[in-house]
């Protein structure tokens, strides 16, 4: 039978290079915080438990993830290095007695399949330690893997602690590892912080293993593209443009049409069917639902809560905001659609503005099938606009006296 495997993720630290108050693993990949990435690719290797080190305003992490039942969170007080921040999780873990994964919780890119490839080689191997490790045409700021002239692994030299010769090493380390726990804690416990940078480091508990004659294995698992860490928010940016790579590459593969991938925007919780059309310059921003054979853009602005059924049109300037459009519904031009419920086959005519904000208040407006909306029109929520009804153009749509709509008639009706 397998061996149980936790997950250790590193998240203490400030972050300098980002240049930020907010705590970086918050930092927003494609409209979800990085960190959430790193806990997804744990659940998807199959890691029930998942302990996260938490310290640089630990409250706000802890405030974005805490009511989800297989994490829990252990405080870092002070960041004393990598190998300190595993050793604070011993109480936390006390009660576990397998195989640890350790991973940092600024490398969104990591894929699950890595992770559980590093444990099945580590079952099948018997190791004390297995690493994934990647090579880099520029492996600056990385520590490099230095092996004999067999290929085994001898271990881990930081970058500051590098000699002009280990500099040239192209085989770096992502920080992918996994440990047996028993023996890593024993080892952690001899770990002393007589490095340049004066800390406790994660890769030294591996040294302690490989010198007391543990099994250390390193398989060079891990694609360039995906040990792509973020430190700055150059990297922020650089890490965003993969993973909008990945999102739209996996929409296409669904049969969803990206004309120019380029100059779009999709966020990774959106749904998109088959055979809808997403035209360029379109920015689709929260958890946003499409259905299928519907166009998108050019210029289309969908944000959170959108929910659009088939066969639905949203055109040039259209801007849609927790609203819902039936099937057939066609909004083409300049609109903005704000907290709306539209029924099938509707017509949305340029510029009709829906004025769902009072100056205290966010109001909701619906409108029945059938309806036609004239250029122009502005429809003033709260409100309800029935089936069939004609709305001709420059109207303003508001409730009369008795809550009714007015200045809408029957279809084909005078007004
Ligand atoms: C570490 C590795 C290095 C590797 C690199 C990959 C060590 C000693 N070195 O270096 O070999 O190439 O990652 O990115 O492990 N953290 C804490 N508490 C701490 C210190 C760090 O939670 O006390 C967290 C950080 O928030 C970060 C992660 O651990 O998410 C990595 O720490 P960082 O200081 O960036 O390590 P590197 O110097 O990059
Ligand atoms: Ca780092």
């Amino acid at each position: 039978m397998p061996r149980e495997t936790a997950a250790v993720i590193m998240a203490a630290g400030k972050s300098t290079r980002m240049v930020t108050e907010m705590p970086k693993v918050l930092h927003e990949i494609c409209g979800r915080p990085m960190l959430a990435y790193v806990i997804d690719a744990c659940r998807a290797a199959g890691i029930k438990r998942i302990v996260c080190v938490v310290g640089y305003r630990k409250d706000e992490v802890i405030n974005a993830f805490g009511r989800e039942p297989d994490i829990t969170f252990v405080e870092q007080k002070e960041q004393k290095g990598t190998g300190h921040a595993v050793m604070v999780c011993r109480e936390a873990l006390a009660s576990f007695d397998g195989d640890l994964v350790i991973i940092a919780g600024d490398m969104p890119l990591l894929r699950h399949e890595t992770l559980e490839l590093l444990t099945k080689t580590h079952q099948a191997q018997n190791s004390a330690v297995t690493l994934a490790t990647a090579v880099l045409d520029d492996p600056t700021g990385y520590g490099r893997i230095v092996r004999d002239s067999y290929g085994n692994l001898e271990g881990i030299v930081e970058e500051s602690d590098c000699s002009p010769e280990q500099k040239k090493i192209k085989e770096v380390n992502p920080s992918y590892y996994c440990f047996n726990k028993k023996l890593l804690f024993e080892a952690l416990e001899q770990v002393r912080p007589d490095n340049a940078k004066g800390e406790f480091y994660l890769t030294d508990a591996l040294h302690i293993l490989i010198r007391a004659g543990h099994r250390a294995v390193a398989i060079t698992a891990v694609a360039a593209e995906d040990a792509m860490g973020i430190n700055s928010r150059l990297d922020l940016a650089l890490v965003g443009r993969v993973m909008q790579n990945r999102i739209q590459r996996n929409l296409m593969m669904n049969g969803v049409t990206i004309v120019d991938p380029e100059n779009t925007w999709i966020d990774v919780r959106a749904e998109i069917g088959q055979d809808t059309v997403i035209h360029p310059f379109t920015y689709i921003h929260g958890r946003v639902r499409i259905g299928r054979h519907c166009s998108i853009g050019p210029f289309a602005y969908l944000r959170d809560g959108t929910v659009l059924a088939d066969d639905v049109v949203v055109g040039v300037f259209t801007e849609l905001k927790n609203s819902t459009l039936g099937t057939g519904t066609r909004a083409r031009h300049l609109s903005y659609i704000g907290d709306a419920e539209i029924g099938e086959r509707v017509n949305v005519g340029a510029g009709t503005l829906f004025a769902n904000f009072d100056g205290e208040r966010i109001h909701r407006s619906q409108v029945g099938h059938d309806t036609y909306i004239g250029n122009g029109s502005i429809i003033v929520a709260p409100i309800q606009v029935g089936q069939n009804k004609q709305i001709p153009h420059g109207t303003v749509v508001k409730n009369d006296s008795n809550g009714s709509a007015q200045n809408c008639s029957k279809q084909g009706g005078a007004s």
